[in-house]
C-alpha cells in the first residue's frame, strides 16, 4: 500500500501529525512498535500528573489540619493507586486510537526503519511506501557510568511511574525536571528522598528566575526532601545495609532504590536515517530546515529528535506546523513560544524570557511581581506560597516573559503564553477584567505592578 505520508512514532508528535494530516486530506500511515501516545501518555506526562494529583491529596489531608479539619491516617493501597493511574492512561490511549480511526489514519503496529527515500521496512517483514516520511521517535533516558537500568536497584522514570513499591530511602540522581517531579511524588508516598544534583543549582538547564528556585527549594526542604547540589553521583555499591551511592566529593548516600534522571537522548539511532543520508549529530539530534525537512528530500523529523525543548507540546506544535506545510505549503510556526510547566509542589511555569535572560539578551525591561499571599483565593485554598512575575520591554511595554511559581501555575501560564505569543502589551492583561476571587488575578496584578499601579501590593 502506498501512502501520502508515513509517520514513525505515535507520541504527541507522531499521533498529532497523523490526525492533522488525515484531516487535511492526506492518506496517512502511523507506525508504532509499542503503545499509541508514546512516552508522554504511557510513561511520562500523563501518569506523572495522575500520581501528582493523587498524592497531593495526602498532602492536602495533612495541611487541612491547619484549617480545622483532621482526617485519620490515610490508608494507601499502592496497587489500587497504580491501577487507577493505568486506567487514566488507557482512557487517553483508547481516545487517541478512536481519533485516528475516525480521521481514517492507518495505524500499523510494528517497528519501522527507513530503507530508502519513500520506503520504510517493518519488523513484520512488510514494507510501507510513502511520498513523505516523518520521523517522530522521541527520546529515552540516558545512563551514566556506574549506573545502569539493568540493575534492579536503579530506576528509570518508567520504572518509578509503574509504582512497583515505595522504597524506604530513594536517592534521586539529577535535580532536573524529572528528578524533582518524581521526588515530589515519592516523598508524599513517604519515601525518604534525597536529590543529588551535580550543578550548583537545581533545574540548571531551565531559564527560571532565581527567586522561584529559592522558593521551590524552601518548599522542598519543608516537605522533607533533601537536596544536595554540587554533588555528582559516580558509583553504586551494594552493602549489607542496602545500596550506597558514592559521589565525586567523597560522600555516600544509602538507598533502597536509585532513580536515575540525568537527561534524555533522542531515539535517532536504528531508525535508518543513515540510509537516506540524514545522520544525526553527535548528541543524536537530527538537523532540519525551517519546514522540519531533514537533509534528505521528503524525510522530515519532529519532536524530541530535533534539538529544542524536549516537551510534548513542542512535538505537537511541530506536528501541526508540518501538517500545514505539507498540505498547504504554509511556512512558519516553529518559532512559537513554548511554555514549560514543572509539577513540583509548588508548581513552576514559565514562558518567554526570564528577567535575567532578557537582560542578557540586551532588552531594556520593566518587571512586575505579585505574591500568592496577597490573593484571597490563594489564601482560601491554603496555598499562600509563590508569586507571579511578568517581564516586559520598557519602550513598547510588550510582554516578553512570565514566570509563575505557586498553586496551579501550570494552568495559569496559559494567559501569559497568549500575550507573549501575540506581542500583547502589559495593558492587555492589566486592563482585562479578571473574575474575583481567582488565581489569574495574580497575573493581572503583576502586570499592574510593572506599570506602577498594582492595587493589592505596594508599588515601588
Ligand atoms: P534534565 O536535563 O532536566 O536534568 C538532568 C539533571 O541531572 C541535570 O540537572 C544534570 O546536571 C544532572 N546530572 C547529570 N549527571 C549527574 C550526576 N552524575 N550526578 C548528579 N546529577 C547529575 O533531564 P531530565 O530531568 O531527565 O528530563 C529530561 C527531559 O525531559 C528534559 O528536557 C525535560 O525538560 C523533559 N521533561 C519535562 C517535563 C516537564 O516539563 N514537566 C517532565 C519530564 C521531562
Amino acid at each position: 500500500m502506498k501512502y501520502d505520508v508515513a509517520i514513525v512514532g505515535a507520541g504527541p508528535g507522531g499521533y498529532v501529525a497523523a490526525i492533522r494530516m488525515a484531516q487535511l486530506g492526506m492518506n496517512v500511515a502511523l507506525i508504532e512498535e509499542r503503545d499509541l501516545g508514546g512516552v508522554c501518555l504511557n510513561r511520562g506526562c500523563v501518569p506523572t500528573k495522575a500520581l501528582y494529583s493523587a498524592t497531593k491529596l495526602l498532602e492536602r489531608a495533612e495541611s487541612a489540619r491547619s484549617m480545622g479539619i483532621s482526617f485519620p491516617v490515610p490508608d494507601l493501597d499502592l496497587s489500587a493507586l497504580a491501577a487507577w493511574k493505568d486506567g487514566v492512561v488507557s482512557r487517553l490511549v483508547n481516545g487517541v486510537a478512536t481519533l485516528l480511526k475516525a480521521n481514517k489514519a492507518t495505524v500499523i503496529q510494528a517497528r519501522g526503519t527507513i530503507a530508502a527515500r519513500g520506503r520504510i521496512d517493518l519488523s513484520t517483514g512488510e514494507t510501507v511506501e510513502a511520498e513523505r516520511i516523518v520521523i517522530a521517535t522521541g527520546s529515552s533516558p540516558v545512563e551514566i557510568p556506574g549506573f545502569g537500568f539493568h540493575d534492579p536497584r536503579v530506576w528509570s522514570s518508567d520504572d518509578a511511574l509503574a509504582l512497583p513499591e515505595v522504597p524506604e530511602r530513594l536517592v534521586v540522581i539529577g535535580g532536573g525536571v524529572i528528578g524533582l517531579e518524581i521526588a515530589t511524588i515519592y516523598n508524599r508516598l513517604e519515601s525518604e528522598v534525597t536529590v543529588l544534583e551535580m550543578m550548583p543549582e537545581i533545574l540548571p538547564g531551565i531559564d527560571i528566575d532565581r527567586r522561584a528556585i529559592a522558593t521551590l527549594k524552601r518548599a522542598l526542604h519543608a516537605q522533607g526532601i533533601t537536596i544536595q547540589t554540587d554533588t555528582a553521583a559516580t558509583s553504586l555499591e551494594e552493602t549489607a545495609d542496602g545500596a550506597v551511592v558514592h559521589t565525586k566529593s567523597g560522600d555516600a548516600f544509602y538507598a533502597d532504590r536509585v532513580l536515575l534522571a540525568v537527561g534524555r537522548r533522542p531515539n535517532s539511532a536504528g531508525v535508518g536515517l543513515e540510509n537516506v543520508g540524514a545522520e544525526p549529530d553527535r548528541r543524536g539530534f537530527v538537523a532540519v530546515d525551517e519546514n522540519l525537512q531533514t537533509s534528505a528530500n521528503g524525510v522530515y523529523a519532529i519532536g524530541d529528535i530535533v534539538a529544542g525543548p524536549m516537551l510534548a507540546h513542542r512535538a505537537s506544535n511541530d506536528a501541526l506546523v508540518l501538517a500545514e506545510h505539507l498540505a498547504n505549503g504554509k511556512h512558519g510556526g516553529r518559532d512559537r513560544v513554548i511554555p514549560q510547566a514543572i509539577f513540583t509542589d509548588p508548581e513552576i511555569a514559565s514562558v518567554g524570557l526570564s528577567e535575567k535572560k532578557a537582560k542578557e539578551e540586551g532588552y531594556d525591561i520593566i518587571v512586575g511581581r505579585f505574591p500568592y499571599a496577597a490573593l484571597g483565593k490563594a489564601l482560601g485554598m491554603n496555598e499562600p506560597d509563590g508569586f507571579f512575575q511578568v517581564v516586559a520591554e520598557a519602550d513598547s511595554q510588550r510582554l516578553i516573559g512570565a514566570q509563575i511559581i505557586g498553586a496551579e501555575a501550570s494552568s495559569l501560564i496559559a494567559e501569559a503564553s497568549i500575550a507573549v505569543q501575540n506581542n500583547l502589551p502589559l495593558e492587555a492583561i492589566a486592563d482585562s477584567v479578571h473574575a474575583h476571587p481567582t488565581l489569574p488575578e495574580g497575573l493581572k496584578e503583576a502586570a499592574e505592578a510593572a506599570l506602577g499601579r498594582a492595587i493589592h501590593a505596594v508599588n515601588r
